[in-house]
């Protein structure tokens, strides 16, 4: 972690998680070991991510009402077997991803880890993921005991996620292959996959998935807007991220447990059902080019089936997919 991550997650940590809702910009600094410039630029980034605080002409530092995750209540109420028998909460992290990965030799299989924001949020394909205040941003250990590819799994907790998103909100809600979770055309959800093997086998999987819950169109940074959405801005309101954690933990426990039982058929089925990609013109971006085609179907391994113009059908494992029209 670099000492500005540093600095910025003791500072929210004693605004938010102390006891004092007003404190001294310079008592602030001096507590985290910082210069009162440092400190200041620090509550500059965090109110970029949105947290609700005020630094009055006097130099004072306020709290303002604040609702992080109830993860007691989260944890009180969860009913899985495999998936968050242990819940992690942070509140300013760089990466959920890393964060998780300090405890994975110590943690079991399953341990979930959750941040109110991430300063540097990783999407796939080396993009940043933008994580203020408001989302769900969450990583997920598993320890693999089942010698098939994991593609089939990641697609399966993305479908997991849609079906728990569409039926809380009832709003329409797609799945983009290889993993993006759509509503009207707009990106609310992200899925990213980190595996670490032991030789050839599968040793750990870190499962990072991040929803745009609570999060008002005019945060996000300009180039995101018109291709992303939040669920409050969709609905209209804000909607409860203690419950919708829960949801998404039980659903997700549930598509794990159907897949270790080897029922990755009938997931294969729900992904497709859930993919607005098949059927459509795609444009298929690969490290080798890019290649315009029809989307056919999704194989057993989770790779995206494509008719090229000549009739040649090519499979696509990685790659970055654009909706082109519908055929
Ligand atoms: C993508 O669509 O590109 C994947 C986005 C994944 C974002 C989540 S948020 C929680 C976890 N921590 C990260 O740094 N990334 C994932």
């Amino acid at each position: 972690m670099s000492p500005h991550s540093e600095l910025e997650s003791a500072i929210a940590d004693v605004i938010f998680l102390g006891n004092e809702r007003k404190i001294p910009l310079r008592g602030l600094a001096s507590l985290t070991q910082a210069t009162p410039n440092q400190a200041k630029r620090a509550l500059d980034e965090l109110k970029k991510l949105g947290y609700p605080l005020r630094l009055s002409r006097a130099g004072i530092v306020e709290r303002l009402p604040f609702r992080p995750i109830d993860v007691q209540k989260l944890k009180a109420e969860l009913t899985t077997e495999r998936i968050g028998r242990r819940i992690e909460w942070r509140l300013h992290v760089n990466s959920t991803q890393d964060e998780l990965k300090r405890l994975e030799d110590e943690a079991e299989d399953g341990t979930v880890l959750l941040a109110e924001t991430q300063r540097a949020g990783r999407g796939r394909l080396s993009r940043s993921w933008f994580s203020p205040t408001g989302g769900i941003w969450m990583s997920i250990l598993l320890k693999p005991t089942w010698p098939t590819s994991h593609q089939i799994l990641i697609l399966a907790l993305a479908a997991a996620v849609a079906r728990v998103v569409g039926n809380m909100t009832k709003l329409p809600s797609v799945l983009k292959w290889p993993n993006d979770l759509m509503v009207r055309s707009r990106k609310v959800a992200g899925f990213l996959a980190e595996a670490a093997y032991q030789g050839n086998q599968l040793d750990r999987l870190i499962v990072g998935l991040g929803v745009n819950v609570n999060i008002e169109m005019t945060r996000l940074p300009e180039g995101l807007r018109g291709l992303s959405t939040s669920l409050s801005h969709e609905l209209g309101r804000d909607i409860d991220r203690t419950m919708l954690a829960r949801r998404i933990v039980e659903e997700v426990d549930r598509s794990y447990r159907d897949f270790e039982l080897g029922r990755a058929s009938e997931l294969l089925d729900d992904i497709k059902r859930l993919c607005s990609t098949l059927g459509k013109e795609v444009e298929v971006r690969t490290a080798d080019g890019a290649f315009k085609g029809e989307a056919l179907d999704v194989g057993r391994d989770g790779q995206l089936i494509v008719r090229m113009p000549d009739g040649a059908i090519l499979p696509f494992h990685t790659a970055d997919v654009t909706h082109v029209r519908q055929l």
